[in-house]
C-alpha cells in the first residue's frame, strides 16, 4: 500500500505524545474553555465536561488514531480505502478542518498581536486593537508561521517544535496559575469556578456545550488524529497514549481557569464576557497591574496562548494538506501552497469582521458565525461522520491499527460504534427543543 505519509513516522513515543498534545492543547484550553465555563455558569459546567472528555473523547480519539495507523494515510485516503463514496465524506471532514483553521488563525493572530503589543508595554482593549488592520496583519503573519513550520516536515517541524514548546507551555501556565492564586479575587473566583450544581446535569444545552467544548479541545472529528495516526510507530499503545494526551489537555484547561478567573474577579470584570475574555477583560486587568508586573504577566500569558495556538494550527494545516495530497498525487510543497491560498481566502472575511470594516452576515460578525457553525455544531457533526464511518465501514482497518484485542480496546471501539451514532443526534434534538422552548438559539461558544 502506498502511503501519503510517505512512511514518515514520529521519531519517538515522547515526540508523538507531545505533538498530539500540541494539537489538543490550544486556544480551546486557554481562550475558549474559560469563557465557555463563564457563560455556562462556572463550576456547573465542569462535571458534564469531564464526563464528555473521558467517556466519549478518549474512545473517539483512539479510533481515529487507529484508523490512521491502520491505513497509513490521512483522513481522505483512509476513508477512500473503505469505499469511493466514503472518500467524499473524508473530503467533507478535511473541508471542516480548513474552515476551522481559517478562523483559528484569526485568534492565533490576536495572540501574536497582543504578544507584540505586550512586548512594547501596551495593553490595548479589544476594540482599540481591532479598530484598524491588526486582525488582518496578524492573521497573515500567523498563517505564514504555521505554513513555515509544516513545510519543515513531520519530524523536523511539527515534532521538533512540540518537543520544545509543550513543556515550556506547561511551565508558563503553572507559573501563571500560581500567580492567579495570589490575587485578592481568588476566593470569589474559586467559588465561581469550582462550585458544582447538580441541577445543570439536567440541562441539555449545558451538555451540548460541554460535548462541543470537549471535541474542540481534544481536536477530534476533524481528521487530525487520523493524520497523526499514520505517523505513529507500531507497538505504541493507543489507549494509554490517548489517556495521557487527554490528561495533559484537561490539566492545562483547568489551570487556565486559575489564571483567568482570579484576574477577572480581582479587577471587577465579568467572567461571562464571552470570546473577548482573553483579549479585552485581561488587557484591562494587565493595565491595572502596573507597568512592571503587568508587563511580565501579559507577555507570559500571550506567549502561552500563542504557543498553544500554533501547535494546534500546525496539526490542522498538516491534516488539510495531506488530505489534498490523498486526492491528487501532488508534492507536499504544492499542496501546502494551495491550502495556504485557500486559507487566506476563507479566513479573510473572519479577520475583516474584527477590523475597521466590521464585516457582518445577517447582523452578526462573520467570525462569530463561523465560530458557532464550526466550533459549536461542526465538531459534533465531524465526530458523528468520522465515528460512524470508521467504526462501521472501516472496522477492519481500525482493528489493524489498534494492534490490540485487550478488553479496554474493544470497549473503546464499542463506545464509538454504539454510543456516538445515537448520542449526537439525541443531543442535537434536545438542544433544538430547548432553544425553541426558550425561543433562543444559543450563540457563539
Ligand atoms: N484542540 C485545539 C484547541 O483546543 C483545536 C483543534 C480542533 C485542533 C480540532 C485540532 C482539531 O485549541
Amino acid at each position: 500500500m502506498t502511503s501519503s505519509s510517505g512512511g514518515v513516522k514520529f521519531g519517538s513515543k515522547a515526540g508523538f505524545i507531545l505533538a498530539t498534545a500540541g494539537s489538543a492543547v490550544g486556544l480551546g484550553n486557554i481562550w475558549r474553555f474559560p469563557f465557555v465555563v463563564g457563560e455556562n455558569g462556572g463550576g456547573v459546567f465542569l462535571l458534564p465536561y469531564l464526563i464528555s472528555v473521558t467517556a466519549i473523547g478518549i474512545p473517539i480519539m483512539v479510533v481515529e488514531m487507529a484508523a490512521g495507523r491502520g491505513s497509513g494515510k490521512g483522513i481522505v485516503g483512509t476513508f477512500a480505502a473503505f469505499s469511493k463514496r466514503a472518500k467524499w465524506l473524508g473530503l467533507l471532514v478535511a473541508l471542516g478542518s480548513l474552515v476551522l483553521l481559517s478562523y483559528y488563525l484569526v485568534v492565533t493572530g490576536w495572540s501574536l498581536g497582543y504578544l507584540a503589543f505586550g512586548l512594547a508595554g501596551r495593553h490595548p482593549g479589544f476594540d482599540d486593537f481591532t479598530e484598524g488592520a491588526n486582525s488582518i496583519l496578524f492573521f497573515l503573519a500567523s498563517a505564514g508561521i504555521t505554513t513555515l513550520i509544516v513545510s519543515l516536515g513531520v519530524r523536523g517541524g511539527i515534532e521538533a517544535l512540540s518537543k520544545i514548546l509543550m513543556p515550556g507551555l506547561l511551565l508558563l501556565v503553572v507559573g501563571l496559575a500560581i500567580y492567579g492564586l495570589t490575587l485578592p479575587g481568588r476566593d470569589e473566583a474559586l467559588k465561581f469556578y469550582l462550585t458544582p450544581d447538580p441541577s445543570a446535569l439536567a440541562n441539555p444545552t449545558v451538555w451540548i456545550r460541554a460535548l462541543g467544548q470537549a471535541f474542540f479541545s481534544l481536536g477530534v472529528g476533524m481528521g487530525v488524529l487520523t493524520t497523526y495516526g499514520a505517523y505513529i510507530s507500531r507497538g505504541t499503545n493507543l489507549v494509554k497514549s490517548s489517556a495521557v494526551v487527554v490528561a495533559i489537555d484537561i490539566v492545562i484547561a483547568f489551570l487556565a481557569g486559575f489564571v483567568i478567573f482570579p484576574i477577572a474577579f480581582t479587577f471587577g470584570s465579568e467572567p461571562g464576557s464571552g470570546p473577548q475574555l482573553a483579549f479585552d477583560t485581561l488587557p484591562r486587568a494587565f493595565e491595572s497591574l502596573g507597568p512592571a508586573v503587568g508587563y511580565i504577566v501579559a507577555v507570559l500569558f500571550y506567549l502561552a496562548l500563542l504557543v498553544a495556538a500554533l501547535t494546534s494550527a500546525v496539526s490542522l494545516l498538516e491534516t488539510v494538506a495531506v488530505g489534498l495530497r490523498d486526492v491528487r498525487g501532488i508534492s507536499r510543497r504544492v499542496s501546502l501552497g494551495i491550502v495556504l491560498a485557500l486559507l487566506l481566502m476563507l479566513g479573510m472575511p473572519s479577520a475583516l469582521s474584527y477590523s475597521g470594516l466590521g464585516l457582518e452576515v445577517a447582523g452578526r460578525r462573520v467570525f462569530d458565525v463561523v465560530d458557532t457553525a464550526v466550533g459549536t455544531f461542526g465538531l459534533p457533526i465531524g465526530v458523528f461522520i468520522t465515528g460512524v464511518t470508521l467504526s462501521w465501514l472501516g472496522s477492519s482497518i481500525v482493528s489493524r491499527g489498534l494492534e490490540s484485542r485487550a478488553r479496554i480496546s474493544l470497549l473503546v471501539v464499542w463506545v464509538v460504534r454504539w454510543m456516538v451514532p445515537f448520542l449526537i443526534p439525541i443531543l442535537f434534538a434536545a438542544m433544538l427543543f430547548d432553544s425553541l422552548r426558550h425561543r433562543i438559539i444559543p450563540l457563539a461558544g
